[in-house]
């Protein structure tokens, strides 16, 4: 069963707890956080003092993306807001195996988010070390971007990857999934789909989250 993890990006700032409580009525399986600085995306959404008053909310796991450059300044305040995973870019961070272990010493699970443009070969020596991979399957930033085409080899060559390697790792794809493509892209080989625009466009959003966690 392919894990939903619904992005709040999409939802209404100035409700989130309501939003959040939606997408746990639902039956989300994750909150999928986008966390960006400004400078390693060109946008800026919140921090950890945010995650930490969303913490109270629910019990729903919390699924943190650092869109942040030189994220290893962070770990800690993440780890302590209450992320549960938290995914790190590949391209964000010069010390790469460094950051992971940071993650993982606090008890969380660790992922590495690639750019669409980033080649799966960048995870060859750190591949021993995570939980999570993440494949940006749109330019990160935004939401309501279209899938890139191109992402579909990535997704099933990682899958590849992982099986012959019999490696213990989720592979998690993020951005321009709807309704109508999302079974598609789920059968690449995915463990776990982020959702923004494609749940909050809605106006059930509780009924549009059941829609995407019957795929
Ligand atoms: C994009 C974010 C995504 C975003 C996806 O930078 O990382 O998580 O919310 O949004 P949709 O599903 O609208 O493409
Ligand atoms: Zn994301």
């Amino acid at each position: 069963m392919t894990m939903l993890s619904p992005s709040i990006l999409s939802a209404d700032f100035g409700s989130l707890q309501e939003e959040i409580l939606k997408l746990e009525r639902g039956g989300a399986d994750f909150i999928h956080l986008d966390v960006m600085d400004g400078i390693f995306v060109p946008n800026i959404t919140f921090g950890a003092p945010v995650i930490k008053k969303l913490r109270n909310t629910t019990k729903v796991p919390f699924d943190v993306h650092l869109m942040i450059d030189r994220p290893e300044r962070y770990i800690k305040d993440f780890a302590e807001a209450g992320a549960d995973i938290i995914t790190i870019h590949e391209e964000a961070t010069t010390h790469l195996h460094r950051t992971i272990e940071e993650i993982k010493s606090y008890g969380l699970k660790a992922g590495v988010a690639l750019n669409p443009s980033t080649s799966l070969d960048s995870l060859e020596y750190i591949l021993d070390y995570i939980d999570l991979v993440l494949i940006m399957t749109v330019n990160p930033g935004f939401g309501g971007q279209s899938f890139i085409r191109s992402m579909e080899r990535k997704i099933k060559r990682m899958r590849q990857i992982i099986d012959d390697r019999k490696l213990n790792i989720l592979i998690e794809a993020d951005g321009g999934s709807k309704l109508d493509n999302a079974k598609e892209i789920i059968d690449y080989g995915l463990d776990m789909i982020v959702v923004g625009s494609g749940i909050f466009e809605a106006k059930d959003v509780i009924e549009r989250t059941k829609m995407f966690k019957e795929l």
